[in-house]
Parts: C-alpha cells; sequence; structure tokens
C-alpha cells in the first residue's frame, strides 16, 4: 500500500501540498509524493517539494503556443511517474480533457467552497458578495469542467459578520489542510465507490 504515487499539481503557496507531504511521511496517508508539478515559476510549492526531497518540474505555459501543446508536455510529464493519483492543490488551470481521460477518476481537486456554490477564482470572495452564512471546502474528483466533478468530502464552517476574504480563507484553509489528506488516504483505502456522480464512503465516521 505504502507504494502508492502521487503527483500533485500546484500554482502557489502550497499549504495543501505540504499537509499532503506531512501526512504521507507520518503514514497517515499509506503513500508518498513522487513529483510536484508548477505552472508558476519559483512557486513555494516547489521550495516546498524540494525541502521534502520531491521531484519538482515547472512548466512555463507561456513557451507553449497552445492550450493543447502545454497539456500534451504535461501529460508527457505526468505519464513518466505513473501516478496512482493526480491531486491538484492550488492549481489554477482548468485540466486538459487529455489528462482528465488518461487518469479518469485518479485526479482530485480541493475547492474552497461548498461547491457547486462559488466555483472558480476567489470562491471566499464570492461566498462573503453573495452573503452566505455558511461555507467550507470540497474535495472532489475532477472532470472536464471547472469544479464540477463528484464530490467526496465537503466541510463547512460559518462566515462571521467580521469576515474579510482573507479571515475567511485561514478559516477554510484549516479545514482544508485535514479534509485533502483525510480524502486521500481513504482514495488509497479503496473505501471511495463512485456510483454516477454520488461517492459513497465505506468507513464509518467520516
Ligand atoms: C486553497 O484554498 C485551495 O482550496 C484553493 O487555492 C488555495 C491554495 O492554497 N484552490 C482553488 O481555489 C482552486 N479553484 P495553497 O497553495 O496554500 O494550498
Amino acid at each position: 500500500m505504502a507504494d502508492q504515487r502521487i503527483a500533485v499539481l500546484a500554482s502557489g503557496r502550497g499549504t495543501n501540498l505540504q499537509s499532503l507531504l506531512d501526512r504521507t511521511s507520518d503514514g497517515s496517508i499509506p503513500g508518498k509524493v513522487v513529483l510536484v508539478v508548477s505552472d508558476v515559476q519559483g512557486a513555494n510549492a516547489l521550495e516546498r517539494a524540494e525541502k521534502s526531497d520531491v521531484e519538482t518540474r515547472f512548466l512555463d505555459y507561456a513557451v507553449f503556443s497552445r492550450k493543447s501543446d502545454y497539456e500534451q508536455a504535461l501529460l508527457e510529464v505526468l505519464e513518466e511517474k505513473q501516478p496512482d493519483l493526480i491531486c491538484l492543490a492550488g492549481y489554477m488551470r482548468i485540466l486538459g480533457s487529455a489528462i482528465v481521460k488518461r487518469f479518469e477518476g485518479r485526479i482530485m481537486n480541493i475547492h474552497p467552497s461548498l461547491l457547486p456554490a462559488f466555483p472558480g477564482l476567489e470562491a471566499q470572495r464570492q461566498a462573503l458578495e453573495y452573503g452566505v452564512k455558511v461555507t467550507g471546502c470540497t474535495v472532489h474528483f475532477v472532470d472536464a469542467g471547472m469544479d464540477t466533478g463528484p464530490i467526496i468530502l465537503q466541510r463547512s464552517c460559518p462566515v462571521l459578520d467580521e469576515d474579510t476574504p482573507e479571515t475567511l480563507a485561514a478559516r477554510i484553509l484549516e479545514i482544508e489542510h485535514r479534509l485533502y489528506p483525510l480524502a486521500v488516504r481513504l482514495f488509497f483505502e479503496n473505501k471511495l465507490e463512485s456510483r454516477g456522480r454520488r461517492v459513497y464512503i465505506k468507513e464509518d465516521g467520516i
């Protein structure tokens, strides 16, 4: 089990990546991160990976003339590493359909809202602007849409009157750091059963 292989795609500071690195290294997740790819040069996520001796790749979107060329290059980088699971962790691009098809059912994303509310960018700001009293985060399988794939786990948290996008994001992020490793563990333990859009969890107390 412990040789399950995770590839992570991340564009930014990488705190969700860090939670996966921490939970794989302490054995809570029966697997290891074998590759971190970023579309942002110098992303903090790449530094975090290097500190954990994980192989990194920077793929510069700007050098490809078409999105499909970038996606093909990304697909090749991923295939080299033969991941059992691909985790999007603050990866700010929509994954191309070739990759989604190739790794169908084996790509997860974490999003800082209770989907289907507030997909896309700045979910926390969207939640504040809408005026909801409760929000949270969602781990879902990735399909060809934007934040539309089958939902694996969700957790809620309150929105406070005095919240700014930053304070709300910080409250949600704390939950993200527990929820993503849990979803990955359940996946590797074969405790996620997909039937159509619904993902059933074969474990008590989740
Ligand atoms: C996280 O809040 C994650 O849910 C969000 O970006 C942040 C990345 O933080 N992802 C999205 O909004 C995807 N649509 P991190 O780089 O510290 O993990």
